[in-house]
C-alpha cells in the first residue's frame, strides 16, 4: 500500500497535498469551509473521480460544523448545491453527495454523522482500490509493458488507486517489465503525478509524449493499456482523461487490450451512453502556458475539453472492486453495481 495520500481530516479542516505543485513543491493547503473545498476542486489542487467525491463529502461536513447544532439538511443545501458545481464529468462527486444526502435526512447528530459517513466513504474507497489492484493484475501478461494515461493513483483516490492501484499488485507480484505514463496534456498529470508517484514505489517508468504512445505500439513495445474512469454509461462507453479514446483506437488497431479500471462509484446507471456525459471545458491558460511559459501565440484561439469518451466496443475489460466486467456491458455492469449495493447495505430484510 502506497504511503501516498491526497487529503488528510483533522476533525475540523480537510488537508490537500497541492497536485498544482507536484512535483517539485509538497505543500499541503487548508480548507477550513465548504467554499475553499469547492474552490480546491475547480483549481485542482485535487483531482481524481474517487478523491473529488471524497473531498466533497469532507465539505459537506465542514459546511454542517459550520451551521451549528440546530442545524438541518435544508442548511446544508448551498453547500451541496456549490461543491456539485465543481466539476460535471466525474459521476463519484454526485454520487458522494447524494450519500451524504441521505444520510443527512435520516440524522439525529447531523454533523457526526455527515462525518462518519464521510469517513466512510473514504474508507470504502481505500478497500475498493485494493480489491480493483487484486483483479486487475491477473490479467496482465508476465512481464508486462504497461501503458497508462493521466494520474489514476494514490494522488485520484483514497488508496492504491485504480488503474495504478492494478500496476501496483502486479508489480508486487513480479509481473511488470515496465510502465509508460503519457505525459497528459494539458494539466501533465501523468509527466508530473503518475511518474512522481511511480518513482517513490521504485516502479521502472518512462514518461512518453502523448504523441509517442503510437510509435511504441507499432514497435511491438507495448503489451497492454491501463486506465481509469471518470464515469462509465450504463452501455459501457467510458469518460476518462482527454486523450484515451485516441489511445483505445490505438489498441484496437496494434490488437492490443484496453483495460479501465474504476469503483462501481464511478458506475452511472442513470445516464445511457457517453453521449449523454458531460464534458468539462477547462480555461484556455491550460493550454495556452506551460507553467507560468506562454506555448500558444497572443489572440489565437484554443479548445480545452478535459475529458473524451471511448466506445464500449472499444473496451476490452472494466475492471471494479466486484471483479472484471466484459461485454456486454449492459447486464455485467448493472450486476456490478447490484453486487456493490448489497454489500454496502447487508443483505435484504426478510419479506
Ligand atoms: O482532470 P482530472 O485530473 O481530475 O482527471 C482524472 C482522470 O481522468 C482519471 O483518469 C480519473 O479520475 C480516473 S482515476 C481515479
Amino acid at each position: 500500500m502506497t504511503t501516498v495520500t491526497p487529503m488528510r481530516w483533522t476533525g475540523d479542516a480537510l488537508e490537500l497535498l497541492d497536485q498544482r505543485r507536484l512535483p517539485v513543491d509538497e505543500v499541503w493547503v487548508a480548507c477550513r469551509d465548504w467554499r475553499a473545498v469547492a474552490e480546491a476542486i475547480v483549481e485542482m489542487v485535487v483531482r481524481g473521480a474517487p478523491a473529488i467525491g471524497i473531498t466533497a463529502a469532507y465539505g459537506v461536513v465542514l459546511a454542517a460544523r459550520a451551521a451549528g447544532p440546530g442545524a438541518t439538511l435544508a442548511d446544508l443545501e448551498p453547500a451541496l448545491a456549490g461543491l456539485a458545481a465543481t466539476r460535471p464529468t466525474a459521476v463519484n462527486l454526485f454520487w458522494a453527495l447524494d450519500r451524504m444526502r441521505a444520510r443527512g435526512a435520516v440524522s439525529a447528530s447531523l454533523a457526526d454523522d455527515l462525518e462518519a459517513e464521510a469517513t466512510a466513504i473514504h474508507d470504502e474507497d481505500r478497500r475498493m482500490c485494493s480489491a480493483m489492484g487484486d483483479h486487475g493484475a491477473a490479467l496482465l501478461p508476465d512481464a508486462a509493458r504497461v501503458l497508462t494515461h493521466c494520474n489514476t493513483g494514490a494522488l485520484a483516490t483514497g488508496g492504491d488507486g485504480t488503474a495504478l492501484a492494478v500496476i501496483r499488485s502486479a508489480w508486487r507480484q513480479g509481473r511488470v517489465a515496465r510502465i509508460y505514463a503519457d505525459e497528459t496534456r494539458p494539466f501533465l498529470q501523468g509527466s508530473r503525478l503518475t511518474a512522481w508517484e511511480l518513482q517513490r514505489d521504485g516502479i521502472p517508468t518512462r514518461v512518453i509524449t502523448d504523441s509517442m504512445a503510437a510509435h511504441l505500439m507499432q514497435r511491438g513495445e507495448i503489451d497492454a493499456v491501463v486506465v481509469g474512469t471518470d464515469r462509465v454509461a450504463a452501455n459501457g462507453d467510458v469518460a476518462n482523461k482527454i486523450g484515451t479514446y485516441g489511445v483505445a483506437v490505438l489498441c484496437a488497431h496494434h490488437g492490443l487490450p484496453f483495460y479501465v479500471v474504476g469503483p462501481t462509484s464511478t458506475i452511472d446507471l442513470g445516464t445511457a451512453s457517453g453521449a449523454d456525459i458531460p464534458i468539462e471545458r477547462r480555461p484556455a491558460r491550460e493550454v495556452t502556458h506551460v507553467g507560468e511559459r506562454r506555448v500558444v501565440p497572443e489572440g489565437v484561439e484554443v479548445e480545452n475539453p478535459a475529458f473524451d469518451v471511448t466506445p464500449a466496443a472499444l473496451v476490452t475489460a472494466i475492471v471494479t472492486e466486484q471483479g472484471v466486467a466484459r461485454p456486454p456491458y449492459a447486464t455485467s455492469l448493472a450486476a456490478h453495481v447490484a453486487a456493490a449495493g448489497a454489500t454496502r447495505l447487508g443483505p435484504p430484510p426478510d419479506p
